[in-house]
């Protein structure tokens, strides 16, 4: 679908113009006002829509109203959700083109961009027959700026949905390294097997070696013209996590194609970086392989060197992406960034917490996580704080290693968030656990099921607004 912005639209031959109504006020059609407001009572509470076929009483040859809710309510996320319902229900009439003329003082572009991107994603590359898609719309009234930037989200979040819908066949470690690489603007280094070992990234390579893939470390880094911070991005990027020899029931293996959900939203944000060109140097970090069952498998009861020298003892097989985030933690740290933000599908028990509302967040500067959770709030997308006690620590010690890789099932997202500050060092740090916001078993808002590219706009707006 193609997005355009054009001066004024309400007077140009279309197929649908697409209108807003406030609660309790009139629109800027009078045929609207006479059917919609006066004769059906139509409201316009926040995504309602009402469809009006004009018959030849106006330019378009339908008029599609969208409720905005209360006016002194109406914000940037509202807008982006009354959009996406907007192109749901044209995407039900089949509708090819429309044009939005929204008769309001804000400039959100940006966000009607964002939400109609959203609401038209699809994945349907292996349909031989394809649901239907509009060709285009035009927005009239923002500014280009507004459009443009939108669209450099938007496109971000495709990124990221479209390699976490991936299958595992495809999407394997090779091929993020592909994408990574193939990024413009950047400046990537992709580590081999033989290079990770001479890192020392004894958890990360224990991971990966049950599979016939062959794992692959990457950096991407982008530096701006001017450098006010340095921000390292963590991706979990495990391609298929079958739990390994503590083998997954079927039913939890499923969707575990998308346990590089965090690496997927990494490359999206490294993707958009170079068109926004902020003041910061952001390093993308990606430790990628396959958790595997094989003769070549790593065992419950192996003991492993992390980069930083801490032993850890396999508790769990199926722990996996707390070990390869403890090298690229181990990694990052040494870059001396200001910042570093890891991001993973890491645990079920934050699907259990928070289920598929809110991502869970922990780390050790309390006033980068709630820098995280008010620019999260600002685009759409909810961070609940877990807290970090350093109680929880306790299952995971070790009689003969340093720690265990798991400890007890309950409180299992904050276990897994002390695990990982022993390789955090001298660096603010923040954990971002999106196991219950990636990937939607049923349609959700805008969404539609399937990965939801988590994180993305968050963490591009943070490395933007630093
Ligand atoms: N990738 C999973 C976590 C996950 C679960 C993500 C459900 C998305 C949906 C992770 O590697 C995992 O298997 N975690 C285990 C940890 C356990 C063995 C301590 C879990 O959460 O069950
Ligand atoms: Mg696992
Ligand atoms: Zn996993």
């Amino acid at each position: 679908m193609e997005i355009k912005v054009s001066e004024n639209v309400s007077s140009a031959l279309c197929e649908v113009l697409v209108i807003n109504k406030f609660e309790g006020e009139r629109t800027s059609q009078e045929i609207a006002n006479k059917f919609a407001v006066e004769k059906d009572g139509f409201e316009g509470k926040l995504g309602e829509t009402y469809l009006i076929h004009t018959l030849g009483q106006s330019t378009a040859d339908k008029i599609l109203v969208v409720g905005l809710g209360k006016r002194e309510e109406f914000n940037e996320n509202k807008m982006r959700e009354a959009v996406g319902k907007a192109i749901k229900k044209l995407q039900q009439i089949k509708a090819k083109n429309a044009s939005f003329d929204f008769d309001i003082e804000n400039d959100f572009g940006k966000s009607a961009v964002i939400g109609a991107s959203i609401a038209d994603y699809a994945f349907d590359k292996y349909k031989n027959k394809k649901p239907h898609h509009m060709d285009e719309i035009t927005f009239a009234k923002f500014s280009e700026e507004q459009i443009n930037e939108g669209k450099i989200f938007a496109d971000a979040m495709k990124v990221a949905r479209d390699l976490a819908n991936e299958s595992a066949q495809i999407a394997t470690p090779a091929k993020l390294a592909e994408v990574a690489s193939s990024i413009e603007g950047l400046e990537t280094k992709i580590y081999e097997k033989d290079e990770i070992e001479n890192m020392k990234m004894g958890a990360f390579l224990a991971v990966g070696q049950g599979s016939a893939q062959s794992p692959k470390f990457i950096h991407m880094k982008y530096t701006g013209k001017e450098v006010k911070k340095r921000i390292a991005l963590i991706g979990k990027g495990i391609c298929f996590d079958s739990g390994g020899l503590d083998l997954k029931p079927a039913a939890s293996m499923l969707t575990m194609r998308d346990d590089m959900s965090g690496a997927a939203c990494v490359l999206g944000v490294m993707s958009a970086i170079t068109k926004l060109q902020p003041d910061v140097e952001v390093h993308g970090i990606i430790a990628a392989c396959e958790n595997m069952p094989s003769g070549t498998s790593y065992k419950p009861g192996d003991v492993l060197t992390a980069k930083n020298g801490k032993t850890i003892e396999v508790d769990n097989t199926d722990a996996e992406g707390r070990l390869t985030l403890a090298d690229a933690l181990c990694y990052a740290c040494e870059l001396e960034v200001d910042e570093v933000i890891d991001i993973a599908t890491l645990t079920g028990a934050c699907l259990v917490a928070l289920g598929s509302v809110a991502s869970g967040i922990m780390g050790n500067d309390k006033e980068m996580i709630n820098k995280l959770i008010e620019t999260g709030a600002d685009c759409g997308e909810k961070f609940w704080e877990l807290p970090m006690f350093k109680e929880y620590f306790n299952s995971l010690k070790s009689d003969i290693a340093d720690m265990k890789n798991t400890g007890s099932r309950y409180g299992g997202s904050q276990t897994a968030g002390l695990f990982l500050q022993e390789f955090v060092k001298d660096v603010k740090w923040c954990h971002i656990d999106i196991a219950g916001t990636a990937f939607l078993e049923k349609p959700q808002g805008e969404f539609i099921s399937g990965a939801t590219g988590a994180g993305v706009r968050t963490l591009l707006n943070y490395v933007k607004n630093n």
